[in-house]
């Protein structure tokens, strides 16, 4: 296993981390059998890439800021806050991955561990969270922050609250 230089973090969008984000969004992708081809843009200019991630913007129709999980030059996933839920509560406050080749080393608990208290700075308390019922994952991170499960949402996915 690789080393890590220092405990990842949570950082703005950064052109740092660029050989590694593009490397690992594409085994990513290649993984999932997704579509890549955004990556081609991406890489040709990372820089003005990065510049289109960063600070709090209007997705989903709702304030949301895109936070990176970092360590060193190693980027490990994604993580994005919602300062609002969205008309159809879609998604939850936060949505999160790790990328494939850094999943199942506590990445993802560890990086929403992080995200929790930026939550409550912001006033969002409790956190929804949305699950699909197949996906054990992301389900064992919700639960190692005592997620309290409340039924499904219109998408089938399993809505639990989590107290930042
Ligand atoms: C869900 C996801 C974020 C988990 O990331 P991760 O860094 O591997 O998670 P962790 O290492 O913190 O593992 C959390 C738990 O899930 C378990 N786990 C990991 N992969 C698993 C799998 N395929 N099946 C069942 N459990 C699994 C781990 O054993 C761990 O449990 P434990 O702590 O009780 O041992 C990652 O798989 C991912 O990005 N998936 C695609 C996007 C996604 O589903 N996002 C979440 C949307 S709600």
């Amino acid at each position: 296993m690789i080393e890590l230089p220092e405990p990842p973090v949570l950082t703005e969008p950064t052109v740092r981390v660029q050989t590694s984000y593009l490397v690992g969004e594409q085994a990513d992708m290649r993984h999932r059998g997704a579509d890549a081809t955004w990556l081609r843009e991406a890489s040709r200019d990372f820089a003005a890439y990065v510049a289109t991630r960063v600070g709090v913007q209007e997705r989903w129709g709702v304030p949301s800021e895109l936070f990176w999980f970092t360590s060193g030059e190693y980027y490990l996933g994604s993580l994005v806050i919602r300062h609002r839920l969205t008309e159809d509560e879609g998604g939850g406050h936060v949505g999160y991955h790790v990328v494939q080749p850094w999943q199942g080393q506590g990445h993802a608990t560890a990086m929403l561990g992080q995200a929790l208290p930026r939550c409550r700075d912001l006033g969002i308390d409790p956190v929804l969270l949305t699950v699909a019922p197949d996906n054990a994952a992301s389900m064992a991170v919700v639960g190692h922050h005592d997620g309290v499960p409340d039924g499904l949402n219109h998408e089938g996915e399993l809505r639990f609250w989590i107290t930042p």
